[in-house]
């Protein structure tokens, strides 16, 4: 199924970076899209500058998600929202591990819930998930994040099983890091915190860019109808995983 087999979509997290990325792909390829994010200002921008059709929900509200998305006819699904925390569970807030929970994987379970039966029934579709290499590697970071990142990876790969011999194709996509605003919200979203964060994890890095994260995206959309492109681990080329930690014993002196 390529595009030309797709007429809608729904992307969550379209308010900016990856998400408005791929709304923008997704509307010169022709499909109607359904852009979710909580930002009504911003969606209000991306409607004007590409026709997406803005939904301001907050995806950790179900009963909000069920209202507002739960009847749309959906072929191709962007899981893409997502929330990080600085720091690790040592220090977390109720507020953050909750936050990740409820974006990062109990969304994604909804709207599975939610607008898969309707591509069964239609004999086509395709879920996307945008996962994160926290989910596969161990390193510096929220345990939290990492954890419902490794959830993503295990969704995408259960819900190929859920729809067996059904024309729906799975995707995960698990990125390492990409220019956007993730981090600068961490440090608490102000534009000093996004001048913070672009000088501490992007200045002099060859990072990705919203247009590698799309152009994988349109890669696996556009395979043949009998192709599904399971997993695309993408990474900067300066960026590699692992490095094991040995602390000695008089290194707790
Ligand atoms: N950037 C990286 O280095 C990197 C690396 C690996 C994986 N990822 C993953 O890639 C995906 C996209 O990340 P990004 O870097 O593009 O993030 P971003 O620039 O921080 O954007 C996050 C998006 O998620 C939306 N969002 C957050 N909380 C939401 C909520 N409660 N309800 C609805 N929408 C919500 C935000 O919109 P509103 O604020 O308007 O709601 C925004 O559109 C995420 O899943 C992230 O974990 C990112």
């Amino acid at each position: 199924m390529p595009y030309s087999d797709y007429r809608t979509a729904l992307v969550t997290g379209a308010s900016t970076g990856m998400g408005a990325a791929i709304v923008k792909k997704f509307r010169e390829r022709g499909l109607t899209v359904h852009a979710v994010a909580r930002d009504a200002a911003r969606l209000g921008e991306l409607e004007a500058q590409t026709g997406a059709i803005p939904h301001a929900i907050d995806l950790s509200d179900t009963t909000q998600m069920e209202r507002e998305l739960g009847g749309l006819d959906i072929d191709v699904l962007v899981n893409n929202a997502g929330v990080s925390a600085p720091g690790n569970i040592l220090d977390a807030s109720r507020a953050t591990v909750d936050a990740m929970v409820d974006v990062n994987l109990r969304a994604i379970l909804h709207l599975a819930r939610l607008l898969l039966p309707g591509m069964v029934e239609r004999d086509l579709g395709h879920v996307v998930n945008l996962s994160s290499i926290a989910g596969r590697y161990n390193f510096f970071g929220h345990t939290a994040y990492h954890a419902t990142k490794a959830a993503v990876a295990q969704v995408s790969r259960q819900l190929r099983n859920d729809t067996i011999g059904k024309r729906i194709r799975v995707t995960e996509i698990c990125p390492g890091r990409v220019e956007t605003e993730i981090f600068g919200r961490n440090l608490g979203g102000t534009p000093e915190a996004m001048a913070e964060a672009w000088a501490t994890y992007y200045e002099g890095y060859e990072s990705l860019t919203t247009d590698d994260i799309v152009a994988t995206v349109d890669f696996a959309i556009d395979a043949p109808r009998h192709v599904n492109v399971g997993l695309i681990e993408i990474m900067p080329t300066f960026q590699v995983p692992g490095g094991l930690t040995f602390d000695r014993r008089d290194a707790r002196a």
